[in-house]
């Protein structure tokens, strides 16, 4: 069985399309990417190594109704997984946002995921330097650097194969694929 989980929320499909990139380069070590309102916790803790990915929606929001997405998402996915024991998983993270239409609440959902799970007993690994983007303010920053992967879709679709191999290059020692 792959041992790296990949699930992802999204709204018109973004983060699902860097889901499946990272899962092709990844290879054999990683499942085939789920959509999280798909997913049973269950499910989730079946593997110990985590890719978790996130679009921003409204003004800094998950994603999920109340942030006006088509499906339920994070937002209603998220209060389980909380309750969970995860002390053992290995969890990278990874978010999409726009940067220039939302600086004051650039990728926040990253931020807002990261903060409910650290107390959950997972080790957080694929946190990944500010410079290269222009925003005001992110709750996904802690310590002077993003809690995960930033890929900016609106502005910066360029960069992101560039970013998706340096950013996986630098969990893979962690997640043990090579
Ligand atoms: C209604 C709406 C609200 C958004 N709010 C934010 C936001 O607060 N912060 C941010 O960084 N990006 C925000 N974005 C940008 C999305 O995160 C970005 O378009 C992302 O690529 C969407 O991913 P998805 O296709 O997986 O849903 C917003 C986009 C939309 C359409």
């Amino acid at each position: 069985m792959a041992k790296i989980g990949i699930f992802f929320g999204t709204d018109t499909g973004n983060t699902r399309k860097v889901a499946k990139m990272m899962a092709k380069k990844i290879g054999e070590d990683a499942a085939k990417p789920l959509n999280i309102n798909r997913a049973s916790v269950d499910q989730i803790l079946e593997y110990d190594y985590l890719i978790l990915g996130s679009p921003t929606l409204g003004d800094g929001e998950l994603p999920g109704l109340t942030a006006g997405a088509e499906n339920e998402s994070w937002e209603e996915s998220l209060p389980d997984l909380v309750e969970a024991d995860l002390s053992g998983k290995t969890i990278a993270m990874y978010g999409l946002g726009d940067q220039e239409g939302y600086p004051d609440n650039f990728v926040d959902a990253l931020g807002i995921i990261y903060d409910e799970l650290s107390t959950s007993g997972a080790t957080f690994v694929g946190s990944w330097p500010t410079e290269g983007y222009e925003f005001t303010s992110s709750q996904a920053v802690v310590d002077d650097e993003f809690v995960g992967l930033v890929l900016d879709q609106e502005n910066q679709s360029d960069l992101h194969e560039e970013r998706i191999d340096q950013w996986l290059e630098s969990i893979s020692g962690d997640f043990g694929f090579a």
